[in-house]
């Protein structure tokens, strides 16, 4: 069974709340802290920058799983406070430098994971082996927090986990990212995935607390074994 790893996405949270989150989340040991970056040109919305990920340094000591939803990101990752420890995702279809990019990270110290839409077949993976930490599956359309799942998204974890295995890489971390919920982790796990953002349909659901909601993502992750 492979460890299985939270990310709650402060995209989903509200900025007002953010000191206390933030504290919670160290408190609950969280595995990483996700910082989605959008840049309104790969997909149709702003979010979260350089700023916001220097800030958060001050604010939180846990490691970062950044989410750059940005065109060409091997040109700029040198403005991103990324540190050794982190995960930085980079989308295959941002860049025709993928490759690029992921060497840049893991100098940085970072773990290089590539991003797949949902239309990015799993194959896309297969010339990436030496250069790979991970990679991260979107299973909603990139751009907006709080959408449904798509179908088929499950059929793509595991055809992505069958292509890692393929590429000889059986400890590569498989993320799933949008809607990941109390109710779908279960079959997400089965389906090979081992690392959640965790937002609306998680770990910032508005039922609970964040304390509460984490304690939940962890018993309904268990009920996957
Ligand atoms: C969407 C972002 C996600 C998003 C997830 O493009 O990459 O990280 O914030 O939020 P939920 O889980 O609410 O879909
Ligand atoms: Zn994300």
């Amino acid at each position: 069974m492979r460890k299985i790893l939270w990310a709650p996405t402060l995209l989903s949270g509200h900025l007002s709340t953010l000191p206390q989150d933030l504290k919670t989340f160290e408190e609950k040991a969280v595995d990483y802290l996700h910082v989605d970056v959008m840049d309104g040109h790969f997909v149709p919305n702003y979010a979260l920058g350089t700023g916001f990920i220097r800030d958060l340094r001050d604010m939180c000591s846990l490691p970062l799983d950044i989410h750059l939803m940005i065109e060409k990101p091997d040109l700029n990752l040198d403005r991103f406070d990324i540190r050794p420890g982190d995960i930085v995702s980079v989308h295959i279809e941002s860049t025709p430098h993928i490759v690029r990019a992921l060497e840049h990270i893991r100098a940085l110290g970072a773990k290089a994971f590539a991003a797949l839409c949902p239309g990015t077949p799993a194959e896309a993976l297969l010339p990436l082996a030496p250069f790979l930490d991970g990679a991260l599956c979107m299973s909603v359309n990139p751009g907006f927090p709080g959408q449904k799942i798509l179908p088929g998204a499950e059929e793509h974890i595991a055809d992505i986990r069958a292509v890692l295995d393929r590429m000889g890489l059986p400890d590569a971390v498989l993320e799933v990212d949008g809607n990941v919920s109390f109710d779908n982790v279960a079959r997400l796990i089965r389906a090979g995935a081992n690392m959640f953002v965790g937002g609306s349909g998680s770990l910032f659901h508005a039922g609970g607390s964040v304390a509460d909601n984490i304690d939940c993502a962890r018993a309904a992750a268990g009920a996957a074994d």
